[in-house]
């Protein structure tokens, strides 16, 4: 069954992969995007499309959602994307990122709910174990107290909301990586750096020995998490409630993807070791047997995303 689906963030990174795939299995759907941090050039392969409608909004504007579902009154299910996604930005403007990252979801779940909507699926982050140690990091590990910034408290109360609400789902998202990243991302831009290091012929710069580890999970393997999440995916599992890791459960070091994009891109062997950056976490790793358990694993392996992902860098600059 096709549903009308609202994706807020669908100019950004992931977004637009998501938006992408609704489009490309037949839903419509109703995109909102302020361009804090996403751009027009990421919307397109869809801007065009008879399925898709876009506003050029804040999901912090009072009455956002009703006025969507007054519009469009097939609109059933909530994907909500749109944040403040940068920790060091978060740091600085920390009621901004309350209004966006909390209250803004606050009120928009108790719309959707309101309203009947179907499903509400949230972005929730690995940022919310703060400096968890203990591997894999299990979703119950996470506490208010343990928070290392406004991004991080923003996005667990979030996901406390809901799962206290017992309606609708927060995904918590480890190391995303693909086409579009922001280089600059605090999850895997440093896979976007190595890409550009790499095509440019420069060595790898690790900061530390690059024994780090991260759970880096390919971006089309987040859209399935997503379709899963709000029922739409072949096996109708959902709609989920409460709270679910979303990653590959297996940590990659820094050191090891530096060798595989060097392969991919002929960079020089050579990596340039630079001091350990401070607050960096050792180890991240998602305990993966609750969203498993809906039929999530994710099918893009760690070398071929990689091999995509540099695939599209030397395609979007020649
Ligand atoms: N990339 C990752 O590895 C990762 C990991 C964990 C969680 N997340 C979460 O996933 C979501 C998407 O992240 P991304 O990596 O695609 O980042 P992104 O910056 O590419 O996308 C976020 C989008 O939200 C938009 N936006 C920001 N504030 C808005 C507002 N007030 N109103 C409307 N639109 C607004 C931005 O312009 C941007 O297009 C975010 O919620 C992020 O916190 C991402």
């Amino acid at each position: 069954m096709t549903k009308t689906c609202l994706v807020t963030g669908c100019a950004g990174f992931i977004g637009s992969h998501l938006t992408q795939a609704l489009l490309d299995t037949g839903h419509s759907v109703v995109g909102v995007d302020n361009f804090a941090s996403g751009y027009e050039h990421n919307m397109e392969g869809f801007i065009g499309h008879t399925g898709f409608t876009f506003y050029k909004r804040s999901i912090v504007e009072e009455g956002l959602l009703e006025e969507l579902k007054q519009i469009h009154p097939d609109l059933d299910v909530v994907f909500q994307l749109a944040a403040v996604v940068s920790v060091p930005y978060s740091v600085e403007h920390p009621d901004l990122t309350m209004k966006v990252n909390f209250e803004a979801n606050r009120v928009m779940l108790d719309s959707a709910k309101e309203l009947g909507f179907s499903s509400f699926v949230f972005a929730g982050s690995a940022a919310e174990y703060g400096n968890e140690n203990r591997l894999p990091v299990k979703e119950e590990y996470a506490q208010d107290a343990e928070q290392l910034s406004p991004y991080g408290v923003a996005k667990y109360r979030s996901s406390a909301y809901i799962e206290e609400s017992g309606y609708g789902c927060s995904l918590r998202f480890f190391n995303i990586f693909g086409p579009r990243q922001d280089p600059t991302s605090q999850y895997s831009g440093v896979i976007s750096r190595f890409v550009d290091f790499g095509l440019a012929g420069k060595n790898m710069v690790i900061f530390g020995d690059g024994e780090q580890t991260r759970d880096f999970l390919y971006v089309s393997d987040v859209v399935t998490a997503y379709l899963i999440a709000a029922g739409l995916d072949e096996h109708g599992r959902g709609p989920l409630t409460g709270i679910y890791n979303v990653g590959t459960g297996v940590g990659r070091s820094v050191r090891d993807l530096a060798t595989v994009v060097a392969g991919l891109t002929s960079a020089p062997e050579v990596i340039d070791f630079k001091p350990e950056r401070a607050g960096d976490i050792r180890h991240s790793r998602a305990d993966v047997s609750r969203i498993s358990g809906k039929g999530f694993r994710a099918q893009v392996s760690f070398e071929d995303g990689l091999a995509r992902t540099v695939d599209w860098a030397i395609k979007s600059k020649s």
